[in-house]
């Protein structure tokens, strides 16, 4: 009975392992293709040329040296771009990006690439920023 047990207990701890393993694998591989792009703050906006995404891409993250949190840049074809500010709105943690979602490693919240929370401890959405798209490149309105 004991070693029946400890073969269950043994095998669920392996499957486990296996299955955070394979997680973390899938999270870097898509967080891989998403690149990163500095960028400066000036009159409270950020500006983000268009000729920095390539042909097929739709995310950007645009970092600001002076920030602690990155902003993730979001645009679908036919759609307004978005920006959401990558903290997890739970504790305050950074988040992870990817290209199915946002994770948050620290409980595990995860957010949709709207904002939207799929998973808690959070409850609320991401902070949004207004985007303006230009003939060359879109604002982000940081200060808003
Ligand atoms: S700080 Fe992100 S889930 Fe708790």
């Amino acid at each position: 009975m004991s070693s029946r047990r400890n073969f269950i207990k043994t095998s669920c701890l392996a499957c486990a392992q296996f299955a955070g393993l394979t997680a973390v694998l899938a999270s870097l591989q898509s967080c891989s293709s998403i690149r990163i792009l500095e960028a400066g703050i000036s009159g409270g906006s950020i500006d983000v040329p268009f000729s920095s995404f390539e042909p097929e891409e739709h995310l950007k993250i645009v970092r600001v040296p002076q920030q602690v949190y990155d902003i993730l840049l979001v645009r679908q074809p036919g759609q307004t771009a978005t920006a959401l500010l990558l903290q997890c709105t739970h504790e305050d943690t950074r988040l992870v990006a990817t290209n199915s979602g946002l994770y948050c490693n620290l409980h595990g919240s995860s957010f949709s690439l709207s904002g939207d929370v799929k998973a808690g401890p959070a409850i609320r959405r991401l902070k949004q920023f207004p985007v303006t798209e230009h003939t060359d490149h879109y604002t982000i309105q940081f200060n808003s």
